[in-house]
This record gives C-alpha cells, sequence and structure tokens, in this order.
C-alpha cells in the first residue's frame, strides 16, 4: 500500500521512510501538522507483523500527538517516528544515532524523544547526530529526563478529576484501579494510585514488573488477558494502543477508563459504544500530556521545574471543559476533545502560512 492510500494518512503533511543498511534501521517519521510549531512526538521501537501496521501506527499516533500539544497548549505541531524493530539488534547504539541522523536531514520540522521501547540512553544515542531531540536531560537543569513521571502524574491528577465528575470521593482512597502495564508510566502511576489509598489490580507480560507491583503496592497481580474485563471502579491503560474494542467493551465492568497508553480505542466508533455501556472515557490524548510537557520543558528551556509543575496540574481542568463539552453536546468525550484539539489547529492554520 502506498502511504498516501493508508486510510489515517488524510490529513498528515509528511511521511518519511528511512533505511539505514550498516546499522539495520528501517524507520517511519510521520508529520501531522507543524500548524502550531515543530511537530514532536515520541520514537517508538516495536516489532510490527508488517510494514502497513508500522505505517499505521506511525500515522495514527502523530495524529494524537497534534491534538495532545495543540491541547496542553505548547507551542508543538504533531509527529511520531517508529523503528521497526530488527530480529536482533546488533548495535544499539549505532542504530539511534543513525535515526538521529534522519531526524537531523528535517532540519527541525520533527523533535523526537523516547516513547514505548525506548529509553533515555537511547535518545542520547540521537543527540550524537541531531540537536532536535529531547527527553535526555541537561546537566544542571531543573527539569528534562525521562518524562514518564510526569506522565503518570497527569493521568493521576485526571484521575482524580473523572472519578469526581462521577460522583465519586474526592480523593481516590479505596477506589478499585487496574492498571495495564507496569513500565515506565505504569510503575509511576501505581506508586502514586498505591501512596493515595487505591485498591490496584495489576497485569504486564513481563511477570517481574507484575511481582515488583505485588511487592511494593500490595498489588493484585492477575493475567494480561483478564485485566480489562477485571471488577474495578476504573482501568487505566498504560501499555499499548488499539486495546480497546467492541469485544473489550462488551466486558468491561468499570465506570471509568483513563490511562496514559497512546490510541486506547481501536476505532473512533468504540468511543459512542463505551458511553452506551455507560462507561467514562478520559481521552488518553487529553490526560497524558505530562510527558510531552516535560520534553517541552527541556527542548524550548521556557519552564522551571515550577512551571512545568503548574503545566501537569492544569491537565485535570482541560478534561473538565472536554467532560462539559462533551455533556453539552451529547457527543463522546473523544469527539469533543478532537473537536477542541482541531478548533486550535485551524486557528493557527493561518499564522503558519504567512510564516512559510
Ligand atoms: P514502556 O515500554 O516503559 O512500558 C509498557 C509496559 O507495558 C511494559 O512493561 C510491557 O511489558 C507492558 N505490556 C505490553 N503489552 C502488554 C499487555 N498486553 N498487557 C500487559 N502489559 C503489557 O512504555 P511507557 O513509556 O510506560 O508507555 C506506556 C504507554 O503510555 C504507551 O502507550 C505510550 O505510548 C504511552 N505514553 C507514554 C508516555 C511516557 O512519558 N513514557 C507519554 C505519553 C504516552
Amino acid at each position: 500500500m502506498l502511504p498516501f492510500d493508508h486510510p489515517d494518512a488524510a490529513d498528515h503533511e509528511a511521511v518519511h521512510f528511512l533505511r539505514d543498511a550498516a546499522s539495520g534501521l528501517e524507520a517511519i517519521i510521520a508529520i501531522h501538522s507543524t500548524a502550531l510549531g515543530p511537530a514532536a512526538g515520541g520514537c517508538r521501537l516495536w516489532r510490527y507483523p508488517n510494514r502497513d501496521d508500522a505505517l499505521g501506527d506511525a500515522l495514527r499516533l502523530a495524529e494524537g500527538m497534534s491534538y495532545k500539544n495543540a491541547l496542553a497548549g505548547l507551542p508543538l505541531g504533531g509527529g511520531k517516528a517508529v523503528i521497526l524493530a530488527p530480529a536482533s539488534i546488533g548495535d544499539r547504539s549505532a542504530l539511534f544515532a543513525a535515526f538521529g541522523r534522519a531526524v537531523n536531514a528535517l532540519g527541525g520540522r520533527y523533535i523526537t524523544a523516547e516513547d514505548v521501547g525506548t529509553r533515555v540512553d537511547d535518545m542520547k544515542a540521537v543527540a550524537r547526530s541531531t540537536a532536535y531531540v529531547s527527553g535526555i536531560g541537561a546537566d544542571g537543569r531543573s527539569v528534562g529526563g525521562d518524562p514518564s513521571p510526569h506522565t503518570a502524574r497527569g493521568v493521576f491528577l485526571a484521575m482524580r478529576e473523572a472519578w469526581r465528575w462521577l460522583g465519586g470521593s474526592e480523593s481516590l482512597e479505596g477506589v478499585r484501579v487496574a492498571v495495564q502495564g507496569l513500565g515506565g508510566v505504569g510503575r509511576h502511576l501505581g506508586q502514586l494510585l498505591h501512596e493515595a489509598g487505591a485498591q490496584l489490580t495489576v497485569s504486564d507480560i513481563d511477570p517481574v514488573r507484575a511481582q515488583y507491583a505485588r511487592s511494593q503496592f500490595g498489588a493484585t497481580v492477575i493475567e494480561p488477558q483478564a485485566i480489562l474485563a477485571s471488577d474495578v471502579d476504573i482501568v487505566a491503560p498504560c501499555a499499548l494502543g488499539g486495546i480497546i474494542d467492541a469485544a473489550a467493551i462488551a466486558r468491561m465492568r468499570c465506570v471509568l477508563v483513563c490511562g496514559a497508553a497512546n490510541n486506547q480505542l481501536a476505532t473512533l466508533a468504540d468511543a459512542d459504544a463505551l458511553v452506551d455501556r455507560g462507561i467514562l472515557f478520559a481521552p488518553d490524548f487529553v490526560v497524558n500530556s505530562g510527558g510531552i510537557m516535560s520534553v517541552a520543558a527541556e527542548y524550548l528551556r521556557a519552564s522551571d521545574a515550577d512551571e512545568l509543575q503548574r503545566q501537569i496540574e492544569s491537565i485535570p481542568l482541560t478534561l473538565r471543559r472536554v467532560l462539559q463539552a462533551a455533556q453539552d453536546n451529547r457527543q463522546s468525550t473523544v469527539a469533543a476533545a478532537r473537536d477542541m484539539a482541531q478548533h486550535l489547529l485551524a486557528a493557527a492554520a493561518p499564522k503558519a502560512t504567512q510564516v512559510a
């Protein structure tokens, strides 16, 4: 399939395919929008079943970044990179240095950082080849580095807000929360929920991570395939996207979904199916922006640690506006949030054209 024939490619500004034989790099960089600024979004390293799946992932993730950055009030557009993981990675540092050269060739239209499968050391390798990278943490600066704890904090604050919106208690004490995925974000979210007195149920395909949550947070560990349908109040997807489909929705028993994973819904229609089941969905691109706020603070050098915390504390307020709009307009929360973001992008577009 040609990239522009892909059903998710309609509004993207550019899609770049990259290959470097020496390092084994095969990657895609999708740029959805630069209306608000350079396209910013992390780099995912994943073993995809085929190239169409990798392309689809890059396109959807880049579009989500446009909406996320717009609603977060950041002067950044939306983009994303995926690296198709080779069968075995020889020299990891060389792979990411090659990726950095490809990012550099785009002249700053795309800024990269960590995502699933990539870590701070990888971004340090990218930085050998380009300055268009963040999530590294610079010496002597109060912001930057691994964005995961900031993402987790934003999700936690948003979850508390959504729980109150549903008429729940002021705090999350005693509330039953299922966390799917205990990586960078899920582990930190588990910690915050544990400190808040929530009752945790967790799963991870990596049993070591699940056992860590059991010992540190007193969490109940269950099989990965059972987590979405577990008997809890809130489900927090913090693994991969596309996990909430018609079959999952039919089995879910929670009243709220609020987690970090990008593109949790398999299709847009699933947002309406959740409404029909009476399950409130906190859109991922609204609640998981703490990480990109940290990345932006490091890259743009515009915010100190206090300002970053204030930005993260604005996430529940943005969520509340989305929930109110959805209620007022009788639409799903995803439709309401996309409308708000698209409005911001449309308002910025003429400015970008003039600059060009
Ligand atoms: P990670 O790669 O550190 O952790 C993901 C975890 O999910 C791993 O422990 C993995 O074993 C587990 N996992 C994978 N498939 C699973 C399954 N079917 N069931 C249970 N566990 C499974 O990734 P990270 O950084 O924690 O990100 C999690 C999600 O949040 C991703 O979708 C990412 O795109 C999104 N996100 C992350 C941000 C960040 O700051 N790291 C920012 C915004 C979104």
